[in-house]
């Protein structure tokens, strides 16, 4: 715990969103490493404000200190504890100091939205500012988002694309010569029909995921699927990067609802498996499909580890499929959130 003192060396103050990804990491190697590519919108509207306080350290003290003003959860701290003995060697300076970190999430902890990925996401933002005013001259532009984004993987592995604007790219694949497994790209090559993409996400049930992702990442380990998986993502991979460029909407919807499938599918196959998905996940799925074929209007859903469905479509079509979603998908969900494409981290 550490004291509030008037000896403050450095504050700063960052906001950064979650993201939801098109194409699924699942599974993982040492140290954050994924087992395969995945791809995500940057989202807007949901994210994490975080300031962090930068104290001497406490002669006394030879541990780590630091105390979270908004999130006593034993759980976390521990997290973060880890988190700053990981990444001793980014910020060798990270064990010098004591800290104050303030937390805040805009979405409702009952929305389900993965905050790690925000959290994380701001949180390396944060210490990478304190980092760059160290060392100057480490930074260009592109060095210091990789940076950032090697550094929020380390917390989270979707930390890592949420630095990003618009779209992200993170490992290694074939199909992108600056892909890389230890951070995030930005795609910068994509159809103006993306910039403006809309993200309503339905909550159909707030209550506690069954089992946390970094078990799930562990449960691909044996998998019979594994070699599946790892082919199936890149290939997807490959196609997505495609039709984000040229913008066939189509295509974008069948490749996206196919990996959210396979996610679960996955899950359900595992040992032990797991059922996350809901009767009214599958509903909405079904009516979203139907929709989709009898209108014409090219809206599709992707899934994370949990019952909520992400609902994506073009802006240009909003009122229509917000029409649909507050008369025929009604039943289905208890509220939902719209967020749309959006920034990456940004200082406040
Ligand atoms: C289903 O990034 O939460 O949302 O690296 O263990 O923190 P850790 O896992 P995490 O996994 C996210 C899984 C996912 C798919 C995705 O966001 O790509």
């Amino acid at each position: 715990m550490v004291d509030k003192k008037d000896d403050k060396i450095w504050n700063t103050k960052v906001s950064c969103p979650s993201n939801i990804a098109l194409i699924k990491y699942w599974g993982k190697k040492e140290t954050q490493i994924p087992l395969t590519p995945s791809i995500s919108f940057t989202l807007s509207e949901c994210k994490t404000i975080t300031s962090l306080d930068i104290y001497p350290k406490s002669e006394a003290n030879t541990q780590i200190s630091f105390t979270l003003e908004e999130n006593e959860n034993p759980l976390f701290s521990e997290k973060i504890l880890n988190y700053f003995k990981s990444i001793k060697n980014l910020l060798p300076w990270i064990l010098d100091y004591d800290y104050i970190i303030h937390s805040k999430n805009t979405f409702p902890h009952s929305a389900g939205i993965a905050s790690s990925a925000s959290s994380f996401g701001a949180l390396a933002f944060a210490l990478a500012q304190y980092h760059i005013n160290l060392y100057p001259k480490v930074s260009n532009q592109i060095h210091f988002a990789s940076f950032v984004s090697e550094l929020a993987r380390l917390g989270s592995g979707s930390a890592s694309r949420s630095i990003f604007p618009s779209l992200s790219l993170w490992g290694k694949t074939i199909y992108h010569t600056q892909s890389s497994d230890s951070h995030a790209i930005c795609i910068n090559e994509y159809h103006e029909l993306f910039e403006t993409y809309q993200d309503t996400i339905l909550i159909v049930d707030s209550g506690i995921k069954k089992i946390s992702s970094t078990k799930g990442h562990q449960l691909m380990e044996n998998h019979t699927y594994r070699d599946v998986r790892i082919k199936n993502a890149n290939n997807r991979i490959n196609e997505l990067l495609e039709v984000l460029e040229k913008g066939n909407l189509d295509k974008f919807c069948e490749i996206v609802e196919a990996d959210a499938l396979e996610l679960h599918a996955l899950m359900m196959t595992s040992h032990p498996s797991f059922i996350l998905l809901q009767p009214n996940t599958l509903k909405i799925a079904q009516e979203i499909q139907d929709f989709r074929k009898k209108t014409k209007i090219p809206v599709c859903f992707t899934i994370d580890a949990g019952p909520n469905i992400h609902v994506l479509y073009p802006k240009e079509f909003s009122d229509k499929v917000k029409f649909f979603i507050n008369d025929t998908l009604k039943p289905y969900y208890f509220e939902y959130i719209c967020d749309q494409i959006g920034h990456g981290a940004n200082l406040i």
